[in-house]
C-alpha cells in the first residue's frame, strides 16, 4: 500500500455514490473503488450476522487490491460491522453514521427528524449515538426516527424526480414537519439522491443535514495524517464493481455516478 493506492468504498447498492461524489470533490487526486453489493440489496432487511460476514468479504475484497483506506458508505453496516473491521483489518476505515450531532446543535423547535433503514434506528449504537448527543449537547431536544424502506430502490432504479418519489417522500417526511421537526437527518446514504423532492417538501419548514462532505473530510484528515494523500494530479478515477449484473444496476448507476468509469464489471464471492 502507498500514496498512489486506491481507496476502498463499498455500500448496499448505489447509495455510496453520494459519499464517493463528496470525495470526489474534496480528494480529486484519489483514485476510487466502488463495490454495490446489489445482489444483496437492500442491507435494511439483513441480519447483523450477515451484514457483518458481508462487510468482511467486501474489505478482504479491497485488502486483496491494495486499498490504503476503506470507507463504509452505508449507514446500516457501520453500526453491526465497523468495530470488528477496524480490529482484524490494519487499514484505516471510515464509517458513516446519521449526523444528529450538528442536527440537535441547531434544531430551533427542539425536534429533529432522522430517516434511516429501520435496522439503524433499531441499533444499539445509534441508541449510544443520541445518548451521547444528548448528554454532550442537549437533553431537551426529542430525536424522532423515520424507517423509510421505499426510497432505497428508488434510488437503485434511478428514479430521483417521478411522481411516485414524490408521494413516498410525502408518506415518510410530511410526518415529520407535523411533529414540528425543523432538521431533517439523512441517515441512510441513498436518501442524499432523494435531496431534491425532500427540499421542494420542507422548504421553509426545516434544513436537511447530510453529513457526505463531513466524511470526505474525515478520510482527508486520516489519509493526510497518515502522509498518504495521493501526490499526482491526474484527475480522479473509479472502478466500479457490483454483486448483481451490471444491467440490474444501468439506469440507478448512471444517474448517481454521472462520470466516466475505469472499469464497470460483476464480481462474486
Ligand atoms: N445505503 C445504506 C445506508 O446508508 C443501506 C440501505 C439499504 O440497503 O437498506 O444505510
Amino acid at each position: 500500500m502507498n500514496k498512489r493506492s486506491p481507496i476502498g468504498v463499498f455500500d448496499s447498492g448505489l447509495g455510496g455514490l453520494s459519499i464517493c461524489r463528496a470525495i470526489r470533490d474534496a480528494l480529486p487526486q484519489e483514485q476510487l473503488l466502488y463495490f454495490a453489493d446489489t445482489a444483496n440489496n437492500p442491507y435494511g432487511n439483513k441480519s447483523e450476522q450477515f451484514l457483518h460476514q458481508r462487510a468482511e468479504q467486501i474489505v478482504e475484497f479491497f485488502s486483496k487490491r491494495g486499498c490504503k483506506a476503506i470507507v463504509v458508505a452505508c449507514n446500516t453496516a457501520t453500526v453491526h460491522s465497523i468495530n470488528k473491521l477496524r480490529a482484524r483489518f490494519d487499514i484505516p476505515v471510515i464509517g458513516v453514521e446519521p449526523g444528529i450531532k450538528p442536527a440537535v446543535k441547531a434544531t430551533r423547535t427542539g425536534r429533529v427528524g432522522v430517516l434511516a433503514t429501520k435496522q439503524t434506528l433499531d441499533s444499539d449504537s445509534f441508541a449510544r449515538l443520541k445518548h451521547q448527543v444528548y448528554t454532550d449537547v442537549n437533553t431537551d431536544v426529542e430525536v424522532i426516527g423515520q424507517a423509510c424502506p421505499d426510497f432505497v430502490a428508488l434510488v437503485e432504479s434511478g428514479r430521483f424526480d417521478d411522481t411516485l418519489t414524490y408521494e413516498t417522500v410525502i408518506n415518510y417526511v410530511q410526518p415529520l414537519i407535523e411533529q414540528n421537526c425543523d432538521q431533517i437527518v439523512l441517515g441512510c446514504t441513498h436518501f442524499s439522491f432523494l435531496t431534491e423532492p425532500i427540499s421542494k417538501l420542507i422548504a421553509g419548514k426545516a434544513s436537511i443535514v447530510d453529513t457526505s462532505m463531513a466524511i470526505a473530510l474525515q478520510l482527508q484528515r486520516r489519509l493526510q495524517a497518515l502522509e498518504l494523500i495521493n501526490p499526482d494530479d491526474i484527475g480522479s478515477a473509479m472502478s466500479f464493481f457490483s454483486s448483481d449484473s451490471l444491467e440490474c444496476s444501468s439506469n440507478g448507476l448512471a444517474n448517481c455516478w454521472p462520470f466516466e468509469l475505469n472499469v464497470a464489471r460483476q464480481v462474486n464471492f
